[in-house]
């Protein structure tokens, strides 16, 4: 099982998405282990975006980052970071393809919606900036055989 950090970011709390875009997790079979709103301040943006720092976008990115209450989510399951990262869609909202996040929520390139780890380092990076220990709360679901196929003994 992998854990990936998503942040629904200002755009999306401010257009009353956030219900929306967390069912879509839900309802593709990802349990989510954490769950927290919060502002993002400019340390905590600065920290997150730090692999983007220099770049032309960065310093719109870290005021759009820290502009207004974000959700953060830790959400678990088999290849979460990857398929995670299928679901949002395109980075830029005209690129992405309908059926994605991006694709169906928005049009913007710069106000896309979603962040997701893009692989498992950034994804226990980021982990660790939004979540302290013991905010990530491991439990079992009920309907864990009907998501996976738990016969064999591991989940498929
Ligand atoms: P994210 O990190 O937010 O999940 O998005 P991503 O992986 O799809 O895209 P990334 O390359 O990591 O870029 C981070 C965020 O910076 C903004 N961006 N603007 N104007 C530009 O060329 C440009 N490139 C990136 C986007 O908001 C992107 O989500
Ligand atoms: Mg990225």
């Amino acid at each position: 099982m992998e854990t990936t950090l998503i942040i629904l970011k200002p755009d999306a709390v401010q257009r009353s998405l956030i219900g929306r875009i967390i069912g879509r997790f839900e309802d593709k079979g990802f349990q989510i282990v954490g769950v927290k709103m919060m502002l993002i301040d400019q340390a905590l943006a600065e920290r997150h975006y730090e692999p983007h720092r220099g770049k032309g976008f960065y310093d719109g990115l870290i005021k759009f980052m820290t502009s207004s209450p974000v959700v953060v989510l830790a959400i678990r399951g088999i290849g979460a970071i990857e398929i995670s990262r299928k679901m949002m869609g395109a980075t830029f909202g005209a690129d992405a393809l309908p059926g994605t996040i991006r694709g169906d929520f928005g049009v913007s390139n710069s106000f896309n919606l979603v962040h997701g780890s893009d692989s498992a380092e950034s994804a226990r990076r980021e982990l660790g900036l939004f979540f302290g220990s013991g905010e990530l709360l491991d439990h079992v679901r009920a309907v864990e055989g009907w998501v996976y196929d738990l016969s064999s003994g591991t989940p498929e």
